[in-house]
C-alpha cells in the first residue's frame, strides 16, 4: 500500500467545529466565508450563535463547580444587536446594560426585568426611572450623590428601587490604562472610605430603596486571578462590616467583567510585541479560576471572622462581555486596492474595513488576528503594511506610532491581490457596537451563523439614505 501523506496541521487559529479551513476558504460553523461576502456584500460581521452558546455553557460550567450560586449578567455594550442578545438570553444568562437604550434593547430582546442590572455614571432621571418601573434586579449606583437621585426617582414612581454601591477600591492590573476601571484615578465608583457612609445613607428610607449589594469591576480583559480575589475580599469585608453596624445582608457579591480572551490567535506572529502586551493579548484564564480564588479569599476571611453564616447567603454575579461574544465575532474585509513603495520596497494592502468598525484598533490599538478567508490554509509568510479605507493615517493595522502595540507588518499568504477576502478574528466584543459611519461609509450588514450553518441577516447594511437620517436642513 503506498504510504499515505499525513494531512498538514490545522492553522493556528482553527477553533475546530467552528472556525476552520475547508477546501482553502475560512468557514464558520460550516457556513464558506466567502459565500457570505457574495450574499451580504463587504465588509461584514458574522456572529456565531454556537460559539456564544459555547462560551456561555463554559461560564455556567465555571459556576457549577463553586459552592455559591453564581448569576451572570452579560454585559450588553460589548455588542447590543437584537439577535445576539435573543441568543445570550436563550443560552440562559442574564443582562447587564449601561444606559436607557441598552435597558429597552433588553426589555425588548425579553430579558426579564428581574434578569437585569443597570451600570452607568451619568444616568438620567429618565433613565433612573424606567428602571425602578421596570422593577429590575438592581441599579448599581456611582456615586453617594446618585443614591439621592435613585430615591427621588422612586419617589416620582411610587416604587421601591433595588440598588448596588459600586466601589472603586485602588486595585491595578497588567491590563491597558484605559481598561482599568478600580483605579482611584478611573472615574467609576465610591472610594473605600466613602463607603460605610454611603450605604447608612442608602438605608435610611427603606420604604424608596433596598440595598441589595455590592460592585466592582476591575476592568477588562485582565491577565491575572489575584486583582479578582482582591476586589472580592475588598467587597467582602464591606459586606461583613456593613452587617455588623447595622445588621443589613447584603445578598450579591458583584465581581464586574473583565474575564479575558485569547486575541492571539496565532503567537509567533506577536512576537514582535513586548511580553506584557503577549500576555495580556494572549491571556488565557478561566472563569472557574476567577470564582475559586475569590471564594477562596472569602471563605478564609469568613472563618477568622467567624462570619460564615454571612457568606452562605451570598449569590456571586459577574458581568460577562467580551469572553462571551468577543471569539464568537469575526469582521469580513476585502482588499480593494495595492501598492508597492519603491522606496521601501513595502506591499500596502488597503481594505474596505476602518477603525470606525472596531473603535479600540485605534482607541487602544487593539490587535485582532488577520488571517485570508480566500486562502485559508496558505502559509502567512508574507509581511504587509495593512491599512482600511479612512481618510485618516492612523487607520492602519500596523504599528504607525512606536509603542510596539502592534506588529510592524501583519503577515498574510505571499501574492495577496485585489478582491481577496481577509478576516479579523475574534472582533464579536465592542465592533458593531462601537462602530460609527465615519467618511460617509454606510454601517455593514451582520449575519448570525447558526448550527448547522445557516446564516441569518441580523442586521441590514446602512443605505446611502441612512446617512441622511438624522440631520435637517
Ligand atoms: C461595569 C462593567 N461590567 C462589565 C464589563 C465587561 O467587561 P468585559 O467585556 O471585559 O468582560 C465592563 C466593560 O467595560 C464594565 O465596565
Amino acid at each position: 500500500m503506498p504510504a499515505q501523506t499525513p494531512a498538514p496541521p490545522a492553522p493556528a487559529w482553527t477553533i475546530p467545529g467552528y472556525l476552520e479551513a475547508r477546501a482553502g476558504r475560512l468557514h464558520i460553523d460550516g457556513a464558506d466565508a466567502l459565500e457570505l461576502v457574495r450574499a451580504h456584500g463587504s465588509p461584514l460581521y458574522v456572529f456565531s450563535e454556537p460559539r456564544i452558546r459555547s462560551n456561555i455553557a463554559r461560564l455556567q460550567r465555571a459556576a457549577a463547580s463553586v459552592d455559591r450560586p453564581v448569576k451572570f449578567c452579560y454585559a450588553s455594550k460589548a455588542n447590543s444587536n437584537m439577535a445576539v442578545l435573543t441568543a445570550v438570553r436563550e443560552a440562559g444568562i442574564d443582562i447587564e446594560v449601561n444606559s436607557g437604550g441598552e435597558l429597552f434593547k433588553a426589555l425588548r430582546a425579553g430579558f426579564q426585568p428581574a434578569q437585569i442590572i443597570f451600570n452607568g455614571t451619568s444616568k438620567t432621571g429618565d433613565e433612573l426611572e424606567d428602571a425602578v418601573r421596570a422593577e429590575i434586579y438592581s441599579i448599581n449606583v456611582d456615586s453617594v450623590y446618585e443614591i439621592e437621585l435613585v430615591e427621588a426617582a422612586a419617589r416620582r414612581v411610587g416604587k421601591r428601587a433595588n440598588i448596588t454601591l459600586r466601589l472603586v477600591p485602588e486595585i491595578g492590573t497588567r491590563s491597558h490604562i484605559g481598561l482599568q476601571t478600580a483605579l482611584l484615578t478611573s472615574k467609576f465608583g465610591i472610594t473605600s472610605t466613602e463607603v460605610p457612609a454611603a450605604f447608612r445613607r442608602a438605608l435610611e428610607n427603606p420604604d424608596l430603596i433596598r440595598v441589595g449589594g455590592i460592585h466592582i469591576h476591575i476592568g477588562s480583559q485582565t491577565p491575572d486571578v489575584e486583582p479578582f480575589a482582591e476586589a472580592f475580599r475588598a467587597m467582602w469585608e464591606h459586606l461583613v462590616a456593613l452587617y455588623r453596624e447595622t445588621g443589613h445582608t447584603l445578598e450579591h457579591i458583584n465581581l464586574g467583567g473583565g474575564i479575558p480572551v485569547n486575541y492571539l490567535r496565532d503567537r509567533s506572529q506577536a512576537d514582535t510585541l513586548p511580553a506584557a502586551e503577549r500576555d495580556m493579548l494572549g491571556a488565557s484564564l478561566e472563569p472557574s479560576e476567577v470564582l475559586d480564588a475569590a471564594l477562596r479569599v472569602a471563605r478564609e476571611s469568613a472563618r477568622a471572622t467567624d462570619a460564615e453564616h454571612l457568606l452562605d447567603r451570598v449569590t456571586i454575579l459577574l458581568e460577562p462581555g467580551r469572553s462571551v461574544i468577543a471569539d464568537a465575532g469575526l469582521v469580513l474585509t476585502t482588499v480593494r486596492n495595492i501598492k508597492r513603495r519603491p522606496e521601501t520596497g513595502d506591499v500596502w494592502l488597503l481594505t474596505d474595513a476602518g477603525f470606525n468598525l472596531l473603535l479600540s484598533m485605534t482607541t487602544y490599538k487593539w490587535y485582532y488576528h488577520l488571517i485570508s478567508a480566500t486562502r485559508a490554509d496558505a502559509p502567512p509568510d508574507t509581511g504587509y503594511k495593512v491599512a482600511g479605507p479612512l481618510c485618516d493615517s492612523g487607520d492602519v493595522y500596523f504599528d504607525i506610532e512606536g509603542e510596539r502595540r502592534l506588529p510592524d507588518y501583519r503577515m498574510l499568504p505571499a501574492d495577496v491581490r485585489p478582491d481577496e477576502v481577509l478576516a479579523l478574528l475574534n472582533s464579536g466584543a465592542y465592533s458593531l457596537a462601537q462602530a460609527f459611519p465615519y467618511n460617509g461609509r454606510p454601517l455593514p450588514a451582520a449575519v448570525m451563523v447558526r448550527e448547522g450553518g445557516r446564516a441569518d441577516l441580523v442586521r441590514r447594511r446602512d443605505t446611502y439614505e441612512d446617512l441622511l437620517a438624522g440631520d435637517i436642513w
